[in-house]
């Protein structure tokens, strides 16, 4: 007869074979399909000239796009995963992400290229292709127009059906922030040092800042020493009247701004980083070899750089039933259902 020990595997085993399968993500049948290159060959099959058509004239007619748009696309990926839903309105029942105050400063020329991509694509081949896929592949080819390097951005995501100001807060840097700080918010998205140092470079060698974000380091009450004097004097002529004019802003890349190189890498090791977040990358122990590195080698930078685009690309994104296609990429298709806020 045996005894309880020897049953005791046995009735493990019949208790998981009679008890519910738990599947993986999706409840209610196969796990969500994965992202693929070619997701609109056959649905729409000039995706990808219809994307070009409208981002080539739109970056040479207006060069704050290409950064616009690589700000606006990290804000949404870092905010519950590449779904697009930093670029829904917010309405009388929700506030969205885009009106959370860390996304108030997006420009205007991000939101008005996926706009005008999205509905070119729409008159072509409606319903079929997401906010999401658009606002991906719209950030690669306007980067690869400024000479940033290619990378493959696969399709086939789905847009999201929450966009919530509320969920905002701790996924995203703010430029007053330690570098432990910083350090910290990266990890918890499954960066590596060595990926946000790149992203950062990357980010922020093209575009602008606002006064705001940077003045602290230039007036008082404590300055900060390590901003280069020269860079200083100019910031200071350019922000006197900021407190009057909230827009006036200064390019990230002092030196070679609306390029994409390694240029704001070799900046921060002459003290020429326009934001603290950027400077204290140079001084950190943890960061500052990644930061020689690029500063030396542009092939390791662009190389990087591309990588880690390509994993922000499909960081937390949504397949199959996990959200929809958007008729219009600032409102969800049902309003205001299982939206409130
Ligand atoms: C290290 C953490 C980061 C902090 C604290 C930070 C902070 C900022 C701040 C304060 C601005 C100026 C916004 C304004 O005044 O309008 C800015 C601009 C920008 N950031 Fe970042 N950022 C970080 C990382 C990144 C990353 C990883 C990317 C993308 C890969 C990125 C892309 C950009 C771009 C392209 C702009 C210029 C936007 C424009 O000209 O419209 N940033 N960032």
């Amino acid at each position: 007869m045996a005894n309880y020990h020897q049953l005791f595997p046995l009735i493990i085993l019949l208790i998981s074979i009679i008890s519910p399968a738990k599947t993986t993500g999706n409840h209610h049948g196969p796990p969500p399909p994965p992202l693929t290159l070619n997701y609109y060959e056959k649905t729409c099959p000039r995706f990808h000239e219809i994307v070009q058509n409208v981002v080539v004239p739109k970056q040479s007619t207006h060069p704050t796009t290409a950064a616009a748009t690589l700000r606006l696309f990290f804000h949404d990926c870092m905010v519950g995963g590449c779904d697009a839903s930093v670029l829904v309105a917010s309405n009388p029942y929700n506030k969205a992400e885009r009106d959370q105050d860390i996304n108030e400063s997006l420009a205007g020329d991000g939101f008005d290229v996926v706009k005008r991509v999205k509905t070119a694509l729409e008159l072509e081949c409606p319903g079929v292709v997401s906010c999401a896929d658009v606002l991906a592949v719209t950030t690669r080819d306007l980067l690869v127009q400024v000479g940033g390097p290619n990378f493959e951005v696969k399709l086939g995501r789905k847009d999201g059906i929450e966009s919530k100001a509320s969920n905002v807060e701790g996924k995203l840097g703010r430029a007053n922030m330690t570098i432990d700080k910083i350090i910290q918010i990266f990890e918890s998205h499954k960066y590596t040092i060595r990926e946000m140092v790149v992203l950062m470079g990357g980010g922020h060698t093209i575009g602008f800042a606002h006064c705001k974000e940077f003045q602290s380091r230039l007036f008082g009450p404590k300055p900060d020493p390590s901003v280069h004097p020269k860079l200083a004097e100019r910031l200071k002529a350019m922000c006197a009247n900021s407190s009057k004019d909230p827009t006036v802003s200064a390019f990230l890349d002092p030196i070679s701004a609306g390029n994409f190189d390694n240029m704001i890498f070799k900046n921060l090791l002459n003290g020429l980083g326009v934001l603290g977040t950027d400077q204290a990358m140079a001084s950190d122990p943890r960061t500052r070899p990644f930061v020689e590195e690029y500063a030396r080698d542009s092939n390791a930078f662009f190389k990087d750089f591309a990588r880690a685009m390509e994993k922000t690309s499909v960081y937390q994104v949504k397949t199959g039933n996990q959200g929809e296609i958007r008729r219009r990429c600032d409102a969800f298709n049902n309003l205001p259902t299982g939206n409130v806020a």
